[in-house]
């Protein structure tokens, strides 16, 4: 898989040495192509001891030129990828304008084009930036990102660079888009809180923030599968190829899940559902008359459960959080809901909601595996390899409970 990295002038290209092992750790060559004010922030020296190659950059070198021309690159390239892509590099590509060698090389490829935007948060916002994103958009070319948080300017909100293993991820699935574990697959997975509304203004909801679920179906759509996600309310992009349902309480996401899942081979269910709801939420806001209150709360429908214990269920997989007796907890809910596989992590001040990081333990009944600590997006991929490595076995074990989906479509008709 050859992958030309094309790196521009913006503040995070200090983290590019990091995405070339990331790219290769995927079994991607990489050539770097570096505009002029690339040079300003990171090293060639540094980017020819990561990518093990010699850094190109200039559309007037000779040597390389004659080596490689520029033709002969935007050839070898099965994917190009510009990260970070400054306001500048987009609007050249925009436009159509070629005055360097990673923007001439750009227009003469045929390879997919992917950009990771990366800049303070008003220019991402400047309708001119959107333009031009959006001309790229309709263009094809896939934009990554850009993620929110604190930006080296010191401010905060959209704009950051998306972090180099999910682009990695994103890119190498852009530049071998077919062959993946799961080609031909539909996948149905939850995740997100839910709210359950206890009167027009107020709600019980959870701190899951939906991150592990939607890494979950990145990394299931980077192997090939069709994506069905049903988010609860969640404040993240939505992952790339992914249709999205969005739902609030737990009964639309029993309800839409139900009214998705017969049509799906696997069922990851991440999201965390409120197990209990106001019995009947008041129609007018409560106003506070009394030193004390209660509010009567009655079970809501389990959705894993209830998707496990289908004639026909998909091969079903569940998480479970927990804040101890992780191990009990997640080899009795296994065994009662009687699920293919659990996902179980620890959850608490320091761990599981809203990180980025997390780690797990796997149990399947007669086996079980445990994931150290990483970023949730590379834990998905290594989660959905696990996935599919179970779900094939099982399907091709005689003795298999797990019915293809065209098996069980059939048997639905007669
Ligand atoms: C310190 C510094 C940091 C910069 N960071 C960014 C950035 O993060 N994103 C961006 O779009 N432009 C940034 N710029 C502006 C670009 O470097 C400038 O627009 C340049 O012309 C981009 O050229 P290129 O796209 O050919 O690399 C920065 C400029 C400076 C001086």
């Amino acid at each position: 898989m050859n992958i030309v990295l094309g790196i521009s002038g913006g503040i995070a290209a200090y983290k590019t040495p990091d995405l070339v092992r990331r790219l290769k750790e995927r079994g991607a060559e990489v050539q770097i192509v570096m505009t002029a004010s690339a040079e300003e922030f990171v090293t060639e020296t540094a980017l020819q001891a990561v990518s093990g190659r010699p850094v190109r950059s200039n559309l007037w070198d000779k040597e390389a030129e004659a080596s490689m021309s520029h033709i002969e690159l935007a050839r070898w390239a099965d994917a190009v990828l510009i990260a970070p892509a400054t306001a500048e590099i987009m609007a050249r590509l925009a436009g159509g304008s070629a005055p360097d060698l990673l923007t001439t090389m750009c227009l003469a490829t045929e390879a997919p084009i992917a950009v990771a935007p990366a800049m303070n948060h008003i220019m991402w916002s400047n309708p001119a930036v959107q333009a031009n994103r959006r001309t790229l958009e309709d263009r094809g070319v896939m934009i990554i990102g850009p993620d929110s948080g604190s930006q080296a300017c010191g401010e905060t909100g959209a704009g950051r660079m998306t972090e180099p293993n999910e682009i990695a991820a994103m890119v190498t699935a852009l530049a071998q888009p077919s062959g993946g574990r799961l080609e031909g697959r539909t996948v149905v997975i939850t995740a997100g809180p839910t709210r359950e509304p206890i009167d027009p203004v107020r709600y019980i909801t959870n701190r899951s923030s939906g991150k592990m679920g939607y890494a979950m179906a990145s990394a299931a759509a980077a192997e090939g599968a069709r994506v069905i996600l049903i988010s609860g309310p969640v404040t993240l992009r939505e992952p790339r190829g992914v249709e999205v349902h969005r739902v609030e309480t737990a009964a639309e996401m029993y309800e839409t899940t139900h009214g998705l899942v017969r049509d799906a081979d696997l069922f990851i269910a991440a999201a965390a559902v409120a197990d209990y709801r106001p019995t009947t939420p008041a129609e007018q806001k409560i106003k506070k008359t009394t030193d004390s209150t209660s509010i009567d709360l009655v079970r809501s429908e389990d959705i894993l459960a209830s998707v496990a214990g289908l004639d026909d269920a998909p091969f079903t997989v569940g998480f479970a959080a927990e804040t101890n007796k992780l191990r009990e907890y997640a080899l009795s809910k296994l065994e009662k809901k009687r699920l293919n596989m659990i996902i179980a992590n620890r959850v608490g001040s320091d761990c599981g909601f809203d990180y980025d990081e997390n780690a797990v333990e796997v149990f399947w009944p007669g086996g079980e595996q445990a994931f150290p600590t990483a970023a949730k997006t590379e834990l998905a991929r290594q989660l959905v390899s696990l996935i599919a490595d179970r779900y094939d076995s099982l399907r091709d074990d005689g003795r298999s409970s797990v019915i293809p989906l065209e098996d069980r479509k059939k048997k639905r008709t007669q």
